[in-house]
């Protein structure tokens, strides 16, 4: 059953700002593939992100830091073509903005053009200040990422909760005000305790999307495949898994084999 306040017809940057000003939450979800994009955008989930968490979910990469802009805008394409209502937003891969705002400009270019995506997310705050402005000048929408960013995991060493300590909650809650004042439509808050967040999603006019940050923001995101539980060696607290897929396709799988080894398929119906 849906909870919608408003039926959008196509969700825009616009409509998420809209949604936060009369306390709709928001509902995002990943997507890599066609296949994916087109169930996740038919069940009405408001944002799709296609996530450089491709490298580890569809790659089998220990981190998001091998992914290409080339292969992020190859999974952006495939999404495109599948949705009909959702915002689509695309991960800038690392190594593709960092090292200075034009080549920031240059690959968010290469994504709205080559992809058709409709805005995109870049992982941190002050840091990465100019390379932000210097797309969102160009009239490409900004989604900012704070909190874990899995794009630095060799820096914090691991994979725990952020902001815990003052001084880093400040850092955060500064980077936060400066993403809105600079003109993102939107943030993701990933794994910081849940007062924090909410104290974030206060202070801010746009909406603050969490993934381990609690109910009190403006909307959630996660990983489809582990939301399906497709994957299963990841186990974070922050994640519910709405179905065991991981057990119920060995279950399909291993049933195939069998019915392939002992000629039960195909039978007379399944063949010409
Ligand atoms: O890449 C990704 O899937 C993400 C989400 C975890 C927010 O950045």
């Amino acid at each position: 059953m849906s909870t919608a306040k408003k039926d959008y017809k196509r969700v825009t940057v616009k409509s998420l700002v809209e949604m936060k000003s009369y306390g709709e939450k928001i509902s995002m979800l990943t997507a890599y593939d066609y296949t994916m994009a087109k169930i996740v955008d038919g069940a009405g989930v408001d944002v799709i992100l296609v996530g450089d968490s491709a490298s580890n979910v569809m790659a089998g990469h220990e981190t998001t830091l091998p992914i290409t802009l080339d292969q992020m805008i190859y999974h952006a394409s495939s999404v495109i073509r599948a949705i009909e209502r959702a915002l689509i937003v695309v991960d800038i891969p690392f190594g593709s903005y960092q090292s200075d705002p034009k080549e920031a400009l240059r690959s968010a270019i290469r994504i709205m053009k080559e992809s058709g995506a409709h805005a995109v997310k870049m992982e941190g705050g002050k840091e990465i200040k100019e390379s932000i402005k210097r797309i969102l000048n160009a009239g490409i929408p900004v989604m900012g990422h704070l909190g874990l960013t899995p794009q630095s995991i060799y820096k914090f060493g691991t994979y725990t909760v952020r902001a815990k300590e003052e001084q880093e909650a400040e850092k955060l809650i500064d980077d936060a005000l400066m993403l809105q004042r600079i003109g993102c439509f939107a943030v993701v808050l990933e794994k910081v305790p849940a007062q924090l967040a909410k104290k974030v999603a206060e202070k801010l006019t746009i909406p603050i999307i969490g993934i381990g940050a609690g109910n009190g923001v403006d909307g959630q995101v996660l990983v489809t495949h582990d939301m399906l539980g497709m994957t299963h060696e990841f186990n974070p607290r922050f994640l519910r898994r709405y179905l065991d897929l991981y057990s119920e396709m060995t279950d399909a799988f291993k049933q195939y084999v069998t019915d392939v080894k002992a000629v039960d398929f195909p039978n007379e119906n399944e063949q010409y």
